[in-house]
């Protein structure tokens, strides 16, 4: 089901699930806008020789793409401009959203290993090891005292940035999460998107420190009202 959402002055977008048969177009467009990422940039810099190694780095995407497309939660926006009849409106997606579900009925922060592919498995040296930094990490930052939903990544296509695109459609899920009464949890890797998601609700309950590398901030919504949980900030790990 499609839902299609307006605001004065931009183009409404249409919001529906993501599908199999686009994880490919989904992982290049989260390929894309999270190059100037400043943790994706500290995970798959080259650390013997310059520049970054963006085919682990679109690896690692594709396993979260298809872990949130699996789970049924993946979230697409197509931006429909003003006046194009509904017939000529082409279903490409401008934006993504991976949403999962997690908490005690759902124990992973990661994508669980039987969802991994062997490009991703077989991953070797310093983006391995930056991962694995990263996931442990993020699994002892991650409350998962209550079921919530869980948003590991969000990216809009960079011609469409700064036009409320990413507003919108993070907007779709969680008035549907509001309706449900259901938290939802995520991991701000820049300031810029942490002041994004602080109008939609978001609160810091705390900060992850990569060894060597940029600070993201844990962030938790309640529809419910419940006070915003907090945990320590874990130790950085052993370069
Ligand atoms: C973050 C992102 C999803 C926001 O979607 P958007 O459609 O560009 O944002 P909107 O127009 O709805 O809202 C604008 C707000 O988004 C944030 N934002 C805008 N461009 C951004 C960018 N390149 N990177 C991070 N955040 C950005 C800012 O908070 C901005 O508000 P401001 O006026 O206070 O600067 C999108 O910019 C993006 O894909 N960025 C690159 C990937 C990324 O950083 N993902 C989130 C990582 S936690």
């Amino acid at each position: 089901m499609s839902t299609t959402t307006t605001r004065p002055g931009q183009d409404p977008i249409r919001v529906r699930p993501g599908l199999t048969g686009e994880i490919d177009n989904l992982t290049a467009l989260l390929d894309e806008a999270f190059r100037q990422d400043p943790v994706s940039r500290w995970m798959f810099a080259n650390v013997s020789r310059e520049g970054h190694d963006w085919a682990a780095h679109a690896a690692m995407l594709r396993v979260f793409t298809d872990w949130a497309v699996y789970c049924g939660h993946a979230q697409v926006a197509v931006s429909v401009p003003s006046g194009t009849p509904a017939a000529d409106v082409e279903d490409q997606a401008h934006a993504v959203a991976l949403w999962v579900p997690a908490g005690p009925s759902f124990p992973h922060s990661v994508p669980p290993r039987e969802r991994q592919r062997p490009d991703f498995t077989n991953l070797q040296g310093w983006p391995r090891l930056k991962f694995d930094q990263f996931a442990e990490l993020s699994r002892t930052a991650h409350p998962m005292q209550v079921d919530h939903q869980y948003l590991p990544f969000v990216a809009v296509a960079p011609p469409w940035q700064g036009h409320g695109v990413g507003t919108r459609l993070l907007r779709h899920r969680l008035d549907q999460l509001d309706a449900e009464r259901v938290p939802a949890y995520l991991e701000a890797s820049n300031p810029d998107s942490a002041r994004l998601y602080k109008r939609l609700g978001f609160r810091p309950i705390g900060e992850i420190r990569l060894p060597a590398g940029p600070p993201l901030t844990p962030m938790w919504r309640d529809p419910t009202g419940f006070p915003v949980i907090r945990v320590p900030a874990a130790p950085a790990a052993a370069p």
